[in-house]
């Protein structure tokens, strides 16, 4: 099933920062103490997005490592090549389009990550056969994404000011059920690793701007509460309305990320 979805650099780099801002933990450092990589290795970073987990790996790996970004937005690709030539070009970064055969031999790779995007494939067992595929006998993938309870304040307060039921996520619906199952069924062993990331709000003005980079129009993924940008305008003032309220209540808002890692091994 296509997933009608695509991402935005300005929505994707908005929640970025507010996470670094707002969380006092750092998913980055997580992923890395998870994966424990050697150095020398060849990394295919699969949906890489602006190249956030490339440059994680590279400066992890001191540039002893071969690694590949792949995405299939080109304005992503843009942006993660002006990182990449900011650091000396150390990584490749290619159009990439994870619904089709992927364009490497058998073998290649130690490591294949996806870091929230393995969800929105068509057919989700084909790509991770094909991230099987790629990889080396005994190579490792590694996918992050949503565990159901992700986020639950951020869901609880655009039902309670819409009045409306969330739409089914393609991530936090699937992630730890289908996309998990499909890892263990082509894996010969899968570990999870759980990322737990409290984001405090103080203020209502990151959260909304959170909000809003989340359901933005250009993403697709929350129009069925929305039909146009006034109907847009309308349901994040009732948003802020709600966490505003919160907010004066609690004192803050906690929006507590909740990641699962999966580590498949070759
Ligand atoms: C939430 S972003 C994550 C980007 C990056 N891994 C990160 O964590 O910052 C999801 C990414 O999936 C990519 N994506 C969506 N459909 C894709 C496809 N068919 N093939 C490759 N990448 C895709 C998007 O372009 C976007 O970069």
């Amino acid at each position: 099933m296509k997933i009608n979805y695509q991402e935005t650099t300005n929505d994707l780099l908005t929640r970025i920062d507010i996470h670094n801002k707002y969380g006092s933990k750092d998913i980055d450092q997580w992923m890395l103490d998870t994966l424990d990589l050697k150095p020398g290795i060849k990394i295919l970073d699969v949906a890489c997005g602006g190249g956030k987990q490339c440059i994680s790996f590279y400066k992890y790996l001191k540039g002893d490592c071969d690694i590949t970004g792949g995405d299939v937005n080109q304005e992503l690709l843009d942006q993660a090549e002006l990182e990449n030539v900011k650091l000396g070009s150390p990584f490749k970064v290619i159009p990439l389009d994870f619904d089709k055969r992927f364009p490497f031999d058998d073998q290649t790779f130690d490591l294949v990550s996806c870091c929230f995007a393995i969800y929105y494939a068509s057919d989700i067992p084909f790509t991770i056969r094909e991230m099987h595929r790629v990889l080396k006998p005994g190579g490792r993938i590694f996918t992050t994404g949503p565990m159901p309870e992700n986020k639950k304040v951020f869901y609880d307060i655009i039902r309670e000011a819409t009045g409306k039921e969330i739409p089914p996520m393609p991530g936090s619906s699937r992630y730890s059920t289908e996309i998990y199952d499909a890892i263990a069924q082509t894996f010969s062993k899968v570990e999870t690793h759980i990322f737990e990331n409290p984001l405090i709000f103080k203020q209502p003005g990151p959260f909304i701007a959170y909000t809003r980079a989340s359901l933005s129009e250009d993403r697709r993924l929350w129009t069925s509460l929305f039909e146009n940008s006034d109907e847009f305008e309308k349901m994040m003032q009732k948003i802020l309305k709600v966490a505003d309220e919160r907010i004066k209540r609690d004192g803050e808002l906690v929006m507590t990320k909740v990641v699962g890692g999966f580590v498949g091994t070759k």
